[in-house]
């Protein structure tokens, strides 16, 4: 069974046949799926899906992009959505100096506040980070430090910097970028971190892997990711399934 720690099934991708596809999941042995707030919206997109299907949980958070819609009362409405039983995380929270949508003044205020509010809920943190490795980690070693535990989602910075993170307890969150022919750095990630460390994400409909580069990505599309993390690690598929399921487990529903 794989286990989706991250996934956006509300985008408007999925709107042709969202359920269609959603209800073949278990069959194709996709046993788990968190569905990742981003912006507002799909925050409650998220809480929507989950009280819909019985094996997709839910994240709350505001990606660094859309910070500038948050208030107090949002705060306090997502503070809330983190006392329901099916939200597992506050994700996905962080940092995004590539698309720089807002200051970065705005984005590490919003970011350490939804740390905090993590700790307050005693959730795990889904983190999203962009062009912005150095600032992130200061920022959570400072505010977080490992506290509730976590995910790097859609890891991009270094082997060496991945390392820094598992010592402070968190985990590293894979997905199709780890197939793609040019992506070397993503490939010394996937060998430097051990498997117990190791998520296994898509973020769909992004980042569909290879041979699929470009079109939409699902959940069904994970084997493929597997496929080449155990090539890296010269172990069986199975074993990456079966470990990483586990490595979830763990941090998301303890
Ligand atoms: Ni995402």
């Amino acid at each position: 069974m794989i286990f989706d720690t991250h996934a956006h099934y509300d985008d408007e991708a999925f709107d042709p046949d969202r359920d269609e596809l959603l209800l073949g999941m278990e069959a194709a042995g996709i046993g788990r799926i968190i569905n990742v707030g981003a912006s507002l919206d799909g925050v409650q997109a998220s809480q929507e899906l989950a009280d819909k299907y019985l094996f997709i949980f839910a994240a709350a958070g505001v990606h660094p992009d859309h910070v500038g819609d948050l208030n107090d009362d949002k705060m306090q409405w997502m503070y809330r959505l983190c006392g329901r039983e099916k939200t597992v995380a506050v994700g996905e929270i962080g940092l995004d100096y590539y698309w720089d949508k807002e200051s970065h003044e705005l984005q590490k205020k919003w970011f350490a506040a939804q740390l905090a509010m993590a700790k307050e809920a005693d959730l795990p943190v889904i983190i999203h980070s962009r062009d912005a490795a150095q600032d992130t980690f200061d920022l959570m070693k400072k505010e977080h430090a490992g506290t509730t535990g976590g995910v790097i989602h859609c890891f991009s910075a270094s082997a060496q910097m991945a390392q820094e993170y598992v010592k402070l307890g968190y985990y590293i969150g894979i997905g199709g970028v780890v197939t793609f022919k040019n992506a070397r750095v993503m490939k010394e990630v996937a060998a430097a971190v051990p498997l117990e460390r190791i998520l296994l994400e898509t973020d769909c409909p992004y980042l569909a892997p290879a041979p699929h580069r470009g079109k939409r990505n699902s959940s069904l599309l994970l084997p493929l990711v597997v496929a080449q993390i155990a090539q890296i690690k010269g172990v069986a598929p199975e074993e990456v399934e079966q470990v990483t399921y586990e490595n979830a487990e763990r941090l998301f529903m303890d």
